[in-house]
């Protein structure tokens, strides 16, 4: 079997996040979203990926994969010009996947539990799709399945009067029928070539799309929102672990995990779930998380952050109470005596003097 990731698009939703790079590069728990997928195909036993990039932050993306080495992989890049759609994107894929069975997972899809199970199910059964469905709160924002004695009979993209809350989620398991459909499929109302029309039309045409369940936990993370709440699911999981500069006074409370060299002032206290990167200096009277993720190389001196990402390179200096934030690299924060709480959404290398 071969995996493929949707790393294009223009994260629109996630501006000013996204002016300097796509929104699968953006970090939870201080690694790449689009990470997790890569994590997730490798766990199926699948060893050779193909990465879609397009637009902003390309280059990025092909810097951090490169060619796989360093995950034991096998990964290759097919450009898309313009996000014309999921199913346009995979159609780009057709000489990658040759006459394989693949998994295709958008690039901004986190998921906890291993999929290798049903992957392994896939190879051996006879379906021509398998979708993996998620029961959710708000189903006009997804693909929806109505499902019946235990069968899909429909797949639709965003209705306005969802049948069911069961959103099809952007992890597809699919066989090489899908490239004979794309061949008749029309672009929807929004100008894309949809991966659930593509899978309504096999429906039509008498093929077997089957179904499993997420019972555990997955995210479209299309919001900083969504973004925040996948942190802190994913901190919450982790395996604690100090590999820091020892002060034995400091207060270490939950599950924390902190990087090599990372130095935190006795003055200081550290609420798990909390991740510090590597060579970061925790100085006075800081009090950080639950639920925050600090990048390699920051520096913070008199300030409480809660539920937020700052990402590496950050500088804060500032009697600040930030919450339910994200903080884009080399962004620096200097000087406030107002002690006011802040919401921040800050693109990469802000500088704010308060
Ligand atoms: O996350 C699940 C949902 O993803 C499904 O329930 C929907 O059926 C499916 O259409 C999709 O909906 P979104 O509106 O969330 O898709 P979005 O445009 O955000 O794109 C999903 C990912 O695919 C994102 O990481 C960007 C990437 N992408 C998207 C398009 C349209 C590409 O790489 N190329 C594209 O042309």
């Amino acid at each position: 079997m071969k995996g493929i990731i949707l790393h294009g698009g223009h994260g629109t939703r996630l501006r000013p996040l996204t002016h300097t790079g796509p929104k699968q590069l953006l970090p939870i728990a201080n690694k790449p979203m689009s990470e997790y997928c890569v994590e997730a195909i490798k766990d199926c036993g699948i060893t050779e990926i193909a990465i879609i990039i397009g637009g902003i932050g390309s280059k990025k993306v092909k810097e951090y994969y490169g060619d796989g080495s360093k995950f034991n992989l096998k990964i290759s890049y097919i450009e898309q010009d313009e996000p014309k759609g999921i199913a346009h994107a995979i159609n780009l894929c057709k000489d990658f996947v040759e006459n394989e069975k693949f998994l295709v997972f958008l690039g901004d899809n986190i998921i906890q539990k291993s999929i290798s199970d049903i992957s392994k199910k896939f190879e051996n059964d006879d379906d021509d799709a398998l979708v993996l469905l998620c029961e959710v709160p708000n189903p006009e924002r997804f693909g929806i399945a109505d499902v019946k004695d235990n069968k899909i009979i429909k797949i639709m993209e965003k209705p306005k009067n969802p049948p069911t809350n069961l959103a099809v989620t952007g992890i597809y398991f699919l066989t090489t029928k899908i490239f004979d459909i794309f061949t008749r499929l029309k672009p929807s109302w929004r100008n894309e070539l949809e991966i659930t029309d593509a899978l309504q039309m096999m429906l039509e045409e008498n093929c077997i799309v089957n179904f499993e369940m997420i019972t555990d936990y997955w995210k479209d993370t299309g919001t900083p929102n969504d973004i925040l709440h996948a942190n802190g699911e994913v901190l919450k999981n982790m395996q604690p672990y100090f590999h820091g500069v020892k002060n034995e006074n400091v207060e270490l409370v939950g599950n924390t995990m902190i990087g090599m060299n990372s130095k935190i002032h006795s003055t200081s206290k550290i609420l798990g779930p909390c991740i510090i990167g590597k060579n970061c200096v925790i100085g006075k009277n800081c009090v950080l998380g639950p639920n925050v993720s600090l990048g390699d190389n920051s520096k913070l001196t008199n300030c409480s952050i809660q539920n937020s990402i700052i990402m590496e390179n950050c500088t804060i200096d500032s009697n600040i109470k930030i919450k339910d934030s994200i903080l884009a690299s080399n962004s620096s924060i200097t000087l406030d005596n107002n002690n006011n709480e802040k919401v921040l959404l800050l693109g990469e290398g802000t500088k704010i003097s308060l």
